[in-house]
C-alpha cells in the first residue's frame, strides 16, 4: 500500500474541535457558515477522497469536484462519483502531479495522515462530545504556516481558526 501514497501529493482538510473531535452519528458537530466556504474554497475543481460513511453522511457528490469514495462493498455505486475498494486504488486515479485532498473521516484520516504533506485545519474552540476523533498531529512534524483566527458571529456560533500545516 505504502508505495502509491509515499509518491502522491496529498493534503488532508478537516475541522477539528479543543478535544480533536469531528463528528458524532455520522454527523458533523457544528454548523459554520465560513467553514464551508472555506472548505469549497480549497477543494472546487480538484478532487476529494473520502470514506462511504462520510460520502453517506454529505449524501451526494459536491458539485464542481471529482469525488472519489472508498469502501470494501464491491457493489456500491454512486452516480457522479467513482467508487474503489482501497487506498490505493484511490490514489491510482489521481493524475501524476495532481493534488489529491482528503475529507475524511476518521478511518480514512488515519491510514493516509502519515502520508500527506499539507493539513488545510480549521480549528473549532470547543469541547465536543463525539465518536469520531482526528489522530494526534505531532507538532514537531507539522508545522504551522499560516494562521487566521476568527470570532464567533452570528452564522457561526464558536470560535474557529483556520491553519495550514505543512511536513518538515
Ligand atoms: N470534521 C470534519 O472535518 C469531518 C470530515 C469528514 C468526516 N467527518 C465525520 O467523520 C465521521 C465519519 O468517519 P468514520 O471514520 O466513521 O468513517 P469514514 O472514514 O468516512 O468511512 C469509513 C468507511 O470507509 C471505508 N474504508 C475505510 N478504509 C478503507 C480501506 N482501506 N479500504 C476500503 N474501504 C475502506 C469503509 O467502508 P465500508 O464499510 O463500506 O467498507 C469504512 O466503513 C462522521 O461523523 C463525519 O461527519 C468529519
Amino acid at each position: 500500500m505504502t508505495d502509491t501514497l509515499i509518491t502522491k501529493k496529498l493534503s488532508i482538510v478537516v475541522a477539528v474541535s479543543s478535544n480533536n473531535a469531528i463528528g458524532k452519528g455520522n454527523e458533523l458537530l457544528w454548523y459554520l457558515s465560513a467553514d464551508l466556504k472555506h472548505f469549497k474554497n480549497i477543494t472546487t475543481g480538484h478532487t476529494i477522497i473520502m470514506g462511504r460513511k462520510t460520502y453517506e453522511s454529505i449524501g451526494k457528490p459536491l458539485p464542481n469536484r471529482r469525488s472519489i469514495v472508498i469502501t470494501h462493498n464491491k457493489d456500491y455505486k454512486i452516480e457522479g462519483a467513482e467508487v474503489v475498494h482501497s487506498l490505493n486504488d484511490a490514489l491510482d486515479l489521481l493524475g501524476e502531479n495532481e493534488e489529491g485532498f482528503i475529507i475524511g473521516g476518521a478511518q480514512i484520516y488515519n491510514q493516509v495522515l502519515p502520508f500527506c504533506n499539507k493539513i488545510y485545519l480549521t480549528t473549532v474552540h470547543h469541547h465536543f462530545d463525539a465518536d469520531a476523533f482526528f489522530p494526534e498531529i505531532d507538532r514537531k512534524v507539522w508545522k504551522e504556516t499560516e494562521k487566521a483566527e476568527h470570532k464567533a458571529d452570528e452564522r457561526n456560533e464558536f470560535d474557529y481558526t483556520f491553519s495550514t500545516l505543512e511536513k518538515m
